[in-house]
Formats: structure tokens, C-alpha cells, sequence
């Protein structure tokens, strides 16, 4: 018998299972949740009796976060160039390069050190489950060198090497497409479990989108896509018509691409921490929610777009800017995230699933929302490991 641990008086409790309590989160009030190794085995009244004890002094505990939008694995910083964007300077998918030429000339071991800090950085805020991606070394050997990166920190890797086109492929955009669909991803394969491209203006087209995401699955990798961020394009109705496990992004929606993810089971992803700091205008999640398509929030974590690992200021701009509600959002970040990355075992807090959960400092999850930029999370549990 392994040891368990239960985390008690819990004030309220989110267990996002409508089934096991009140309303779509499924809440349950004065509960306790057990959990053996990095499982949970018991979700009951508060008084449940275990090895240790973590005493949530009647707070809210809700599940981890479930960040399925990332790209931790760089090196440099882009400060100035976020503040010249504070000044005017619209957003521009080449500032990607500036980040390319840094995360190149870095050791190993600083890109190891610099993607671990920012792990532990998303884990203090709450996120117990991540997808990182690369995109930022774009040569055979960095890309592969940034995926194994990665591999140390999740499961859930992927294949970006059509981010953007690099300074040595300049106007030969469908070379590059060539590359990276075979020696790029010969390299990458070993170390991905997902594939994504950048469909936007300023980056790759449809047909060349489509190339990278045929490639990728016919080696065996699930598919994302990167679309609709900078403007209305052809991204939605691609990842929808490829079957990718999400569209992400989704800042520019027509009703046909409403439609298309509303019948199909590809997630809409919101980035909103994006939209803040490019500038760009918040999409109205409100009508894809009533199309009943399922919808995830991310933090998107870049030195360019959304340098932030915090999830609770996402909830915060899906509450005042895209008009979700406060339960919606939660799911989103949660279970919806947990979805967009094809994952069955996370986002829940019931029986079976994994113990990834935090105790809030706040007698209800709204807080997260009702008090912006105060840190309430207490306690993170990630696989049953307690920070
Ligand atoms: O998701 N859109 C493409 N990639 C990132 C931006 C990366 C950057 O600017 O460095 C994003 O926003």
C-alpha cells in the first residue's frame, strides 16, 4: 500500500464533473479529496481520513490548469519590442526571428535552464499540465534540440517548424516547406507528439499549412494549428477540414468558421494574454460557445505575443473581453484544455484522474476573476507532488 493524502475542509470544491455535484463544475461544498500516488481514489464529505493531510481551511480547491498552448523553449527577450508595440508599432509575425537568432546561439544546457525556471513559473500559477512547443530554432539540429527540451518538461510536445520562414530561406518560402517537412521532421519525430504550423499573413499560406500538417500526420504526429490570429483567413476551416485537435488562436471568426468548429471536434483555443499584448481585438467567444463548439483557454507563453504564464489573467480577459462567463472560462482552462490535447486523465478531480489540483486563497474560484493580479493560489498539487 502506497501512502495517501487527503486534502481536507475544503470549503468548496470545483470537481468539473456535472454528475458528482451542483451545476456544470460539478461543485460539491465541505469536501475532502484523497488521492494515492499521482491518482485520485476518493472524492466525499470533508472528515475523510488519510496518511497526510493537507487542510484547505475552507477555501476553494479547483483543478489544475491545463495550458495546451505554449512556447516556453527560447532564449533572448523581446522587451523593447513590446514596448515600441505599447508605442504604435503594430504586431508582425517576423519578430519571430529576433527570438530564432537567440534560442540558435544559446547552450543547451541555458535553454534547459531558462525552460525549467519558466515551468516552474506556470506550475506556481496553477498549471499542472502543459504543451510546449518549438519554433524558435528552425534548422534540422534546433529544432530537434528545443523538442528534446521540452520532452523534460511534458508529454506534450510539438513540431513548429513552420513558425516562420528563417533569414537563410528568404523568399524561398516553398523550399523551406520542403525541408521542413522532411529532414526538419525526420529530426523533430523522436521527440513530438504533435505537429502545428503558423497559417497567418507574414508566415505560411493554406496549401503550405496543409503540406506541414499532411506531412506531420502521415509520420504519426496529432495536428494543431496556429489560425485566424492576425486577421480572417483560411486557418479555422484548414484545422477543422485536417482534423486538428485544435484551432488556435481564433481572434478573426466568420460565421462559416463558427460553423465548422461548432460540427466538429476540433477545439477552439482563445489566447487572450495575446490579443493584450499585440494590441490585436478580443474575439467574441460568446458566439462560438452558443454554436456549441468546445472552447479552451491557453496562455500562449512567448517572448513575442504573451510573455505571461499566468492562466488567472487569462480568466480574467475571457470574463471582461471575450464574454464567457466565469464557469465557462474555468472549464476552459481546465477540461477544455485538457481536450485540445486529446486528454482523458486531466482537468477533473474525481476518482481515476490525475491529483492535480490547487487550494485557493479565496472562499470561491470567482476570485480568480473578482480580484485581478492577486496571487490566490496556495498550494499546487501536480501528480500528487505537493510544491
Ligand atoms: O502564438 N503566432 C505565432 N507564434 C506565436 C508568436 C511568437 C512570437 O512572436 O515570437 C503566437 O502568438
Amino acid at each position: 500500500m502506497n501512502p495517501t493524502t487527503v486534502v481536507d475542509n475544503i470549503g468548496l470544491l470545483v470537481t468539473n464533473d456535472p454528475s458528482a455535484g451542483d451545476g456544470p463544475l460539478g461543485l460539491l461544498r465541505n469536501a475532502s479529496v484523497v488521492f494515492e500516488q499521482d491518482r485520485i481514489v476518493a472524492v466525499g464529505p470533508a472528515g475523510q481520513v488519510a496518511d497526510q493531510c493537507i487542510d484547505a481551511a475552507g477555501a476553494c480547491v479547483i483543478p489544475g490548469f491545463v495550458d495546451s498552448h505554449t512556447h516556453l523553449v527560447f532564449a533572448g527577450d523581446r522587451g523593447d519590442e513590446f514596448a515600441a508595440r505599447m508605442a504604435g508599432v503594430p504586431y508582425a509575425a517576423g519578430g519571430i526571428r529576433t527570438s530564432v537568432a537567440a534560442t540558435r546561439s544559446a547552450a543547451t544546457d541555458e535553454l534547459v535552464r531558462l525552460a525549467e525556471l519558466r515551468r516552474a513559473e506556470a506550475r506556481r500559477a496553477g498549471i499542472t499540465s502543459i504543451e510546449i512547443k518549438s519554433g524558435y530554432g528552425l534548422t534540422a539540429y534546433d529544432e530537434a534540440r528545443c523538442l528534446q527540451v521540452g520532452e523534460g518538461l511534458t508529454r506534450d510536445t510539438t513540431f513548429l517548424g513552420a513558425h516562420v520562414v528563417p533569414p537563410e530561406f528568404d523568399g524561398r518560402t516553398d523550399d523551406y516547406v520542403h525541408h521542413v517537412c522532411h529532414e526538419m521532421l525526420e529530426a523533430a519525430l523522436p521527440h513530438a507528439r504533435w505537429i502545428d504550423a503558423f497559417c497567418e499573413v507574414g508566415a505560411f499560406d493554406r496549401d503550405q499549412s496543409q503540406a506541414v500538417l499532411a506531412a506531420g500526420a502521415a509520420a504519426g504526429l496529432g495536428l494543431r494549428l496556429h489560425a485566424n490570429q492576425l486577421g480572417h483567413g483560411p486557418g479555422v476551416q484548414l484545422a477543422v477540414a485536417m482534423g486538428c485537435a485544435s484551432a488556435d488562436h481564433c481572434t478573426y471568426l466568420s460565421d462559416d468558421d463558427i460553423a465548422a468548429l461548432a460540427g466538429s471536434d476540433t477545439v477552439a483555443t482563445f489566447l487572450p494574454a495575446t490579443d493584450f499584448s499585440t494590441r490585436q481585438p478580443y474575439p467574441d467567444a460568446r458566439r462560438v460557445l452558443d454554436a456549441g463548439a468546445t472552447v479552451a483557454l491557453a496562455t500562449n507563453c512567448n517572448p513575442g505575443s504573451s510573455y505571461t504564464t499566468s492562466m488567472s489573467f487569462c480568466l480574467a480577459l475571457a470574463v471582461r473581453d471575450l464574454q464567457m462567463t466565469m464557469d465557462e472560462a474555468l472549464q476552459a482552462a481546465t477540461v477544455g484544455g485538457a481536450r485540445a490535447l486529446r486528454r482523458d486523465d486531466i482537468g477533473r478531480l474525481v476518482p481515476g484522474f490525475r491529483a492535480d489540483l490547487m487550494v485557493l486563497d479565496a472562499p470561491s474560484y470567482t476570485h480568480l476573476v473578482y480580484r485581478p493580479g492577486v496571487p490566490l493560489i496556495r498550494t499546487v498539487v501536480e501528480g500528487g507532488v505537493t510544491e
